[in-house]
């Protein structure tokens, strides 16, 4: 793997026209978000700014967040609700589809100025996107798909996505927002890196919330592109792998357990999904903490991850507060993903102004492949072999 691929602005933006920009069906919100006419959200794709709108028939619209005037961003507010958008610089006016309803002097003022008496508004609305959404998740395409996402996903990781997201209606219950110097790529790789997190991470692995030792599997789609990291957990308890461990910590105990307890609530034995959506999302289901991790790439050398935290509408509050306990595993400050922050910028970091050097991702062998174990790195060569079709490199 060449450095340049997480270096070069070139490279960045053909990523943005050709991944973030094209056809896939990119992550947006949560219908939880908006859950009444007219509420909205802002959302990022690729460098692209978004607003997912509730329309008055109950639909979502997602909408550039760029006036067809000059072009200003016209929602500065980063949810709310609202009736229609006025953009601030001259008040042109749209309805909640983004349909222009009104534009300031149109006719001049006294016969004077205004604009050509050929001015079509309904040729002048924003720009909308293709949408579409399953069990209460927003994906929106700049292009126009002809896939639907299910067919996007795959059946194998459409059934992992359907285990969060079983129809029951969510509730979010916080943001986090992180900006993080490194390649947006990077932070795929770390989720589809099980090899580190028994390693790196003292508490993943100190309290048996995964570890190689555990009955763990990697799963792709046909393309590779997408992914899925599952694991059981596990003990604190000196074994075989945990004596090779540095991170193993037997003496560690955790003065509040109530921070993890974690209680059963999927079928079967599987206690952590990790779920890579090609190109900007990461379902996260580790013990009950549920998230959403937006990948927002900000130019080469630098992304925001925004977290969504939700639970199920129909939880009762004690599911609420372990939920909310077992976040303080995550986001910038997490007890893990603390770690894994330090580790993309240190990688950035260690690679910056060796743009011609590789890296080797040969980990578990060279090829492609689910494993039943995580003793591989064959995700990460799954998404670039998905990356190279599409950036023909
Ligand atoms: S830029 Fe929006 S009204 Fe002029
Ligand atoms: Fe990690």
């Amino acid at each position: 793997m060449p450095n340049w691929v997480y270096t070069d602005p070139e490279i960045f933006a053909r990523e943005n026209e050709r991944i973030f920009g094209a056809n896939d069906w990119l992550y947006v919100c949560l219908e939880a978000e908006i859950p009444k006419p007219g509420d909205f959200q802002r959302s990022q794709l690729g460098t692209r700014e978004v607003v997912a709108v509730r329309g008055r028939d109950g639909e979502i619209n997602v909408l550039l967040n760029s006036c067809a005037h000059r072009g200003m961003q016209f929602c500065v507010s980063d949810h709310g609700s609202a009736k229609e958008f006025i953009c601030p610089y001259h008040q042109w006016t749209y309805d909640l589809a983004g349909n222009l309803l009104g534009v300031p002097f149109r006719r001049g003022y006294r016969g004077q100025g205004g604009m050509e008496a050929d001015f079509r508004p309904e040729a002048h609305g924003l720009q909308r996107l293709a949408v579409t959404c399953r069990h209460g998740v927003v994906f929106a395409s700049f292009g126009a798909p002809n896939q639907s996402l299910e067919t996007y996903l795959g059946p194998d990781m459409l059934g992992w996505f359907d285990r969060v997201f079983d129809g029951r209606d969510l509730v979010v219950l916080g943001h986090m927002r992180q900006r993080i110097a490194s390649n947006w790529k990077l932070m795929f790789e770390n989720i589809k890196d099980p090899y580190h997190a028994s390693l790196l991470h003292v508490f993943l692995v100190t309290f048996g919330l995964f570890r190689l030792d555990q009955q763990s599997a990697i799963e792709m789609d046909d393309t590779g592109r997408h992914g899925a990291l599952v694991s059981r957990r596990g003990e604190q308890k000196l074994n075989e792998a945990t004596a090779q461990m540095s991170a193993f910590r037997q003496d560690l105990r955790l003065a509040d357990p109530r921070l993890l307890e974690p209680v059963k609530e999927y079928p079967g034995e599987i206690t952590v999904v990790l779920q890579t959506l090609w190109p900007n999302l990461i379902v996260q289901q580790q013990s009950n903490g549920l998230a959403m991790r937006q990948i927002v790439p900000i130019d080469a050398q630098n992304f925001d991850l925004v977290w969504t935290h939700f639970t199920y509408a129909d939880d009762p509050p004690e599911m609420i507060q372990r939920r909310l306990r077992q976040a303080n595993l995550f986001g910038p400050a997490g007890l893990v993903s603390a770690d894994d922050g330090e580790a993309m910028i240190l990688s950035q970091a260690g690679i910056a102004g060796s743009d011609d050097a590789e890296c080797l991702v040969e980990m578990g062998g060279r090829e492609v492949a689910n494993a039943p174990h995580t003793v591989t790195e064959t995700a990460i060569r799954g998404f670039y072999q998905h990356y190279r079709a599409v950036m023909g490199l």
